[in-house]
């Protein structure tokens, strides 16, 4: 496993494989990594001769700049993490590599109608920042196949529209969100949480569940079952920011009758902001 900081080392090696008609798997990350990202790594190395994952904590997608200057850098155990799986390389670029002139004049990308939803109306810029450092990434890399986690589910359909409106040659791909054992989705900000915020934090996981139950026993008034759901996870001590039941597809807002829906809360408890989601497709 090598590590580069440049886009013309990175694109060396890329070319270097490609001349020996290799494939190409790409996992973007910002570090600190757990299992969840170890899980999307071996994905990816069963489904490419190499990988190459990448740790630049991105600020453009940062709407809170405290949140920005506390997110934990962790290279160097980040690095013996990936030495753990199948990485051939760890690509580290520095803010100059990325945004050599500075992020203010920086042409931003934006992605209509999935910036302006859910998670999108409590962070103002972010998904701008996601797609903006996304897309470069992904010219950068010029992999096969690139793998996102499907705990951000609005970042995955929003990166899947944003490689399908610029016909970027790379197949995105969603895997699994990856569990604690309490059900807890693994996420680098769960160590913002008490130990006692830890066992509460497992109710959002709980409360998805419980949606989902109650829509497979025939649940159709969804404004009604988001309500029941919000009023729960403020019960359960989370500072609550939506339950809501949506269409899979594109997240548009579901109506009683729909079958492919996911359904997706976020919420704050302590110090960590909590996003969750799992799928409800009815026969
Ligand atoms: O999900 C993340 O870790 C980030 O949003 C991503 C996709 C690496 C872009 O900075």
């Amino acid at each position: 496993m090598q590590s580069v900081g440049t886009i013309s080392a990175l694109r060396a090696q890329i070319k270097a494989w490609r001349d020996h008609k290799q494939t190409i798997a790409f996992v973007p990350t910002m570090g600190n990594l757990h299992q969840g990202h170890l899980s999307l790594v071996r994905k990816a190395s069963e489904l490419a001769d190499r990988v190459v994952v990448s740790i630049f904590v991105n600020p453009l997608q940062f709407d809170d700049k405290v949140d920005l200057s506390a997110y934990p850098r962790t290279v160097k155990a980040d690095i013996q993490m990936l030495s753990t799986v199948d990485c051939d390389v760890i690509f580290t670029p520095t803010l100059d590599v990325m945004y050599p002139k500075g992020m203010a004049p920086h042409t931003n990308v934006i992605v209509p109608n999935m910036d302006d939803k859910l998670c999108g109306l409590k962070r103002p810029g972010h998904f701008d920042g996601v797609a903006t450092v996304v897309i470069k990434l992904l010219n950068i890399a010029q992999a096969d196949i690139a793998l996102f986690g499907e705990k951000d589910y609005q970042q995955l359909l929003l990166i899947k529209r944003l490689v399908h409106d610029l016909n970027l040659p790379v197949d995105v791909l969603g895997a699994p969100t990856f569990r604690e054992e309490s059900g807890l989705a693994m996420s680098s900000r769960n160590q913002y949480l008490t130990e006692q915020q830890q066992v509460q934090a497992a109710g959002l996981y709980q409360t998805l569940l419980s949606v989902k139950q109650r829509i497979e026993m025939g649940g159709q008034n969804f404004p009604a079952l988001q309500l029941e759901a919000f009023t729960k996870l403020q019960g359960l001590g989370f500072e609550a920011e939506y339950v809501d039941i949506r269409r899979a597809d594109d997240l548009a807002q579901a109506i009683s009758g729909d079958k492919n829906l996911r359904i997706l809360a976020a919420g704050r408890l302590g110090k960590a902001r909590l996003i969750d989601n799992i799928a409800c497709n009815l026969a």
